[in-house]
């Protein structure tokens, strides 16, 4: 019997091909770049499950011509860019990759959080610059982050571990959420406000609620106007929460003091974006779960849910 097709958009870790080409004829996309548009509608109208990655949109467009198509397992947790309402009107199962990537994320909004509190980066480039003539009091001076309010938006799996991380670290935890989440209350100490209490609170505010149309621009000028001039903020959700223009003028106004940014509205952000212009940006690549194991991990696991699905059993980790 000829097996089901599934076509895997980028090159990932090679077990998880393996587990695919068990149960399918599997075509991977090797190339560096994103499969292009258009190769990826013509390829989609054989497939009986897609491998994607975030950079992939499926939507109407697509769905309509991938007339087999069983599965999308998003290699992501966030699925902004999956229309999944379309996706349940055709019956097709979609699935993401909750908790393998929690502590890895975790890890990096911390860094990020840190790296950008204590100027770690402008710090490395004015070293490496030779700019270092002389020891001084003020060089390089940052916030404190042990003992620092920390203001957690979207208290799911990752804001949890976030605030874990936050508690070795002496910190006050506020956190803004739709529901309450007593298990980390008691495990942190976290304490559930509104947004506007906790931007006015908050030393550091780290932004991790998923995209929806609830949160698309949830920070704008007046949510900026209500931090503290001495606040950081951290975005590590996506692009699309943030009003860029606002986080721009409240950080070169003086609003708040810095920002990292893992995640802007246009990935690759363009280099010359003027928020990448700012002394107090610490801006990365999109890289909130990016270690090797975690994206084995990942892809791992969009294997399984695809394999599930074409062995007639139900995803593992379905939306
Ligand atoms: C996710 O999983 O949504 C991350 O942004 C990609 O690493």
């Amino acid at each position: 019997m000829k097996k089901p097709n599934v076509l895997v958009t980028r090159q990932v870790a090679s077990e998880a091909i393996a587990l695919l080409q068990e149960v399918a004829e599997v075509d991977v996309w090797t190339q560096d770049e994103p499969i292009p548009r258009q190769r990826l509608l013509e390829k989609a109208e054989n497939a009986d499950g897609i491998l994607a990655m975030l950079t992939e949109r499926i939507d109407e467009e697509l769905l309509a011509r991938a007339k087999r198509l069983q599965i999308v397992a998003n290699m992501a947790v966030g699925y902004d860019n999956i229309d999944l309402p379309a996706c349940k009107a055709r019956g097709i199962h979609v699935t993401n990759t909750p908790d393998v990537l929690t502590e890895a994320t975790a890890d990096l909004a911390f860094a990020l959080l840190m790296a950008t509190g204590r100027r770690l980066i402008e710090a490395n480039r004015f070293l490496m610059n030779g700019e270092w003539t002389a020891w001084s009091p003020s060089l390089m001076a940052g916030k404190n982050v042990y003992g620092a309010t920390l203001g957690i938006i979207g208290m799911g799996r990752i804001g949890e571990a976030v605030a874990r991380r936050a508690k070795g670290f002496g910190m006050k935890i506020l956190y803004h959420n739709r529901s309450q989440k007593p298990q980390a209350e008691a495990e942190t100490g976290a304490v559930r406000v509104s947004l506007e209490a906790l931007l006015r609170e908050s030393d550091f505010v780290v932004l991790l609620t998923p995209l929806t149309e609830e949160t698309r621009l949830l920070m704008g000028d007046q949510q900026f106007s209500w931090m503290k001039p001495t606040s950081v903020f951290i975005n590590v959700s996506r692009g699309g929460t943030v009003d860029e223009a606002a986080l721009h003028w409240a950080l070169s106004s003086g609003k708040i003091w810095a920002a990292g940014l893992d995640v802007f509205q246009q990935e690759p952000v363009p280099v010359d974006h003027p928020l990448l212009a700012l002394p107090n940006v610490v801006a990365l690549p999109h890289i909130g779960s990016a270690t090797e194991q975690t994206r084995a991990e990942m892809a791992k696991l969009a294997a399984a849910n695809i394999a599930a699905v074409l062995a007639g059993k139900g995803p593992l980790t379905a939306l």
